[in-house]
């Protein structure tokens, strides 16, 4: 019999991404949130709507040392994952981990590194994995709905201005190089490069970058454009933005093969909800695709499907070798924008 009990969890860095979309994810999940960690006061008040005061810290190593913390989600900004991270690994707790992985590729070997020589299970935390209708798509394309699949074209674009904030509070770490590691293309593309693993079975091994420093008043880029390829010779393009009208069309997957054109409208982001369209290429015609349980959060079964692994021993569907990869073609990218400037 699968060991089903709840797991229970401890969040390290309570703001938007933990508040808004994990902290319920686990509770609709059928586990439990049991204590929080950040030094924000803030974050604190808010965790303490549903934790009692002794399941609140300050520390991840106050986190760590309560015994009821069986697995450990980290939302910090960027640049603090690691330590939580191989702090949560040391203390043998599995943890699953906001994307990207670290603000730098080094960190993220060196984070690699340490969490497989602690033995503990890791995950990013790419949701959109996990959203039934990319799952739709990706059954779809092992159907050969599309026969041969040649390209994978995204748009994953939103409004970040210089003072943005989701809550209201706290300063914009996503526009500071230091801490974010980049800007649209370090914050968006993580998801469109996963994702287009997720779909193909099979990464992007080549890849090529510009960027732009175009609307927004700050040091990191506010879009970059994307080219990949896999080594079977799917190619791939990402837009990503921070400037971008959150009134237009904004969040686009396009997977083209030589029997028809699929289209997912809405589909990326934290939500369920979306809708996935085939166009035949012998009838000319559009149909839309079924998606079995449309209203599942990703976030609801991304958490479920890492209790899932914690209580089984197995890896499931998590991957740092995986993830390390798409941190190395992030990197890449970033460098080929670097190199394209013609001087
Ligand atoms: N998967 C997604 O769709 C998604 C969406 C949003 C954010 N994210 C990721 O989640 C992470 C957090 O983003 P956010 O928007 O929630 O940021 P946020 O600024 O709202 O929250 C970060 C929290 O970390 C806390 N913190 C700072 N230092 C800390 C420390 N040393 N220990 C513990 N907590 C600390 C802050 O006080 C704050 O409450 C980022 O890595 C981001 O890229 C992912």
């Amino acid at each position: 019999m699968p060991d089903t009990r709840p797991v229970g969890w401890g969040i390290i860095g309570f703001g938007w991404v933990a508040r808004d979309f994990a902290a319920p994810a686990i509770a609709a999940a059928g586990h439990r949130l049991v204590a929080v960690c950040d030094p924000g006061e803030a974050a604190r008040a808010a965790a303490a709507a549903t934790l009692p005061p002794d399941a609140i810290h300050a520390t991840p190593e106050a986190l760590l040392a309560n015994p009821a913390v069986e697995a450990v989600y980290v939302a910090t900004p960027n640049h603090l994952h690691r330590t939580a991270v191989e702090l949560a690994a040391a203390a043998g707790k599995p943890v699953l981990c906001e994307k990207p992985m670290t603000a730098t590729l080094a960190e993220a070997e060196a984070m690699a590194a340490a969490v497989q020589r602690s033995g503990m299970l890791y995950g990013t935390a790419f949701d959109q994995r996990h959203h039934p209708a990319h799952r739709a798509i990706r059954a779809a394309l092992r159907d050969g709905l599309l026969g041969t699949v040649t390209t994978v074209r995204i748009v994953y674009a939103c409004w970040l201005d210089a003072n943005w904030s989701p809550t209201g509070e706290g300063d914009n770490w996503r526009v500071d190089p230091r801490r974010a590691g980049g800007g649209a293309l370090m914050d968006l593309a993580p998801h469109g490069l996963d994702l287009v693993d997720f779909l193909l079975d099979e990464p992007l091994r080549d890849i090529a970058a510009l960027t732009q420093h175009r609307v927004q008043d700050y040091a990191v880029d506010d879009g970059a454009v994307l080219l990949g390829r896999t080594a079977s010779g799917v190619l791939a393009t990402l837009h990503v933005a921070y400037n971008h009208p959150e009134t237009l069309p904004r969040r686009r997957l396009e997977i083209l093969g030589t029997r028809g054109l699929l289209v997912a409208e809405n589909t990326m982001g934290q939500d369920a909800g979306g809708r996935v369209t085939f166009l035949d290429a012998d009838t000319g015609e559009a149909r839309p695709v079924p998606v079995p349980r449309p209203d599942l959060s990703p976030f609801t079964q991304q958490m479920a499907a890492f209790a899932e692994a914690v209580r089984s021993g197995e890896s499931g569907g998590f991957s740092i070798a995986r993830d390390l990869h798409t941190m190395r073609l992030l990197d890449r990218a970033y460098r080929a924008a670097e190199n394209a400037a013609c001087l």
